[in-house]
């Protein structure tokens, strides 16, 4: 039977197929954002893959291994560059070492520590560029010099949290692989792995038997690249211009101003910790900056900022639960920290507008003054981590029996006392109560101002 679809026409939809050649590989050509190889050793030494989880956990089955093969994993990684090691260790019974790190409160990738974990059965040794966490960046090269006095151990660098704010040159690194995420760097949901050409006879081809495997991504890449995706990429390479280092470099110091404004709000207020690098100093870290508020839940500051403001940001162990668990010592890692993460395309007015609502916050959470009548409040009673039970008062049945403000008082101190709960929450309290007094002398650590 004759096809009923109009081919001419559809053909006409699809630009590209106009053309004499079809060809779908323009990204392959381009620079693909790692500065140092030329673009033909680009072609051979880079693999394209849905996500820079899915690209290392193929690297690890590729790679070649020996028995008694050891891996040094960071402890600052985010989970994609730990996961794929820790099952490849599994499955071949390989030693895992933890390279952890000594402050917690600034964790670092330190080379002299690292030096005491390696010896010749290191195989391999995965950390990140700069840690999604911290912001702290990771002082590459020193760390593949020390890799490299051992003939076997290669160095596998995570780049997702560099990539956005920095020009990678691999070759000036000297890593035999480095992974980050287009998604990450204004693209499409991409990731490209690099590994250096002196490295490739050490890894398998995943690939059929009878496919070539001159390339990298003839080895790793179990499909082809998404073409429809690929295809996009050189168009984000433009996007840095005719001389891409010069505006990485403006990019650069532009988010340092970003990223000193922010800091230097968050070290003026005591009760909040930044875990990771305290200077704005683009040497030393990018605009990734976290922090706990003591006496406050992550999630929760991070929903009350949202419902007062536009501002979005994040909190969570965003997939770097080793770090926040072992290395800082967050009691609750699932609640985690709070995250606030910069672009070169932020601006500084807009820095110091969410530092404006920062310090609404701090006013309106401090000695419980001027709340007005009809606010809802919760008032955290103390730093004890007990079973949180949410005690409701409904104003009609409870509120009317506690007429005085001293009444209340005792009544918040007694749920404090026993331990009964370490959030009270109170509804339409100040309907009945007018709260103008100064509750400063109860053992208050915060009063949250829910709403007016
Ligand atoms: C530092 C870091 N590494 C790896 C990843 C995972 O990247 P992908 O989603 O491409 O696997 C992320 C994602 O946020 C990340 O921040």
């Amino acid at each position: 039977m004759a096809s009923t679809l109009d081919i001419s026409a559809a053909r006409s939809h699809f630009p590209a197929l106009q053309q004499e050649q079809v060809y779908m590989d323009n990204a392959g050509e381009t620079n693909l954002h790692f500065y140092g190889p030329d673009d033909f050793e680009i072609m051979l030494i880079i693999s394209i893959g849905i996500s820079t989880t899915q690209l290392l956990h193929n690297l690890a089955t590729a790679l070649k291994f020996q028995p008694g093969d050891e891996l040094v994993l960071s402890k600052l990684n985010h989970e994609a560059n730990t996961s794929p090691w820790v099952h490849i260790a599994e499955r071949l019974g390989l030693t895992v070492k933890w390279w952890a790190a000594s402050d917690p409160k600034n964790p670092v990738c330190d080379p002299v520590e690292l030096k005491s974990l390696l010896s010749d059965k290191t195989r391999l040794v995965a950390c990140p560029h700069a840690s999604n966490i911290t912001g702290t960046i990771s002082p590459i090269r020193n760390i593949a010099d020390v890799v490299h006095v051992h003939s076997r151990a290669l160095l596998c660098v995570d780049g997702v949290a560099l990539a956005p704010h920095r020009q990678v040159d691999v070759k000036a690194l000297d890593v035999d692989f480095y992974a980050f995420s287009w998604y990450k760097v204004y693209g499409p949901h991409l990731a490209q792995l690099y590994a250096s050409s002196r490295v490739h006879d050490q890894i398998q081809s995943l690939g059929h038997f009878f496919k070539p495997t001159d390339t990298l991504d003839l080895k790793l890449n179990l499909a082809s690249a998404n073409y429809e995706l690929t295809q996009s990429i050189p168009e984000v390479v433009e996007y840095f211009g005719s001389d891409p280092s010069t505006t990485w470099a403006q990019m650069a110091e532009h988010e340092e101003r970003l990223q000193q404004i922010l800091l230097e709000f968050l070290a003026s207020n005591s009760r909040i910790d930044v875990i990771g690098e305290p200077s704005a100093s683009k040497e030393l870290r990018v605009p990734v900056i976290s922090f706990v508020v003591q006496g406050a839940g992550s999630q929760r500051l991070v929903e009350e900022v949202e419902r007062r403001s536009a501002f979005g940001f994040r909190s969570g162990h965003m997939y770097s639960h080793r770090l926040l668990a072992d290395v800082c010592g967050l009691e609750d890692v699932e609640d985690g920290v709070v995250r606030v993460s910069f672009l070169h395309y932020n601006t500084g007015e807009w820095v110091s507008r969410l530092d404006d609502t920062n310090k609404d916050r701090g006013r309106s959470t401090g000695a419980g003054r001027g709340i007005a009548r009809g606010t809802r409040i919760v008032v955290v009673v103390d730093s004890l981590r007990t079973r949180t039970i949410t005690i409701w008062i409904h104003f009609i049945k409870t509120i009317h029996a506690m007429k005085t403000f001293s009444n209340f008082v005792n009544f918040v101190r007694f749920c404090g006392f026993c331990r009964f709960s370490h959030y009270i929450q109170i509804a339409y309290f100040a309907t009945w109560l007018p709260c103008s007094g100064d509750l400063g002398h109860l053992n208050f650590l915060e009063i949250h101002q829910l709403e007016a």
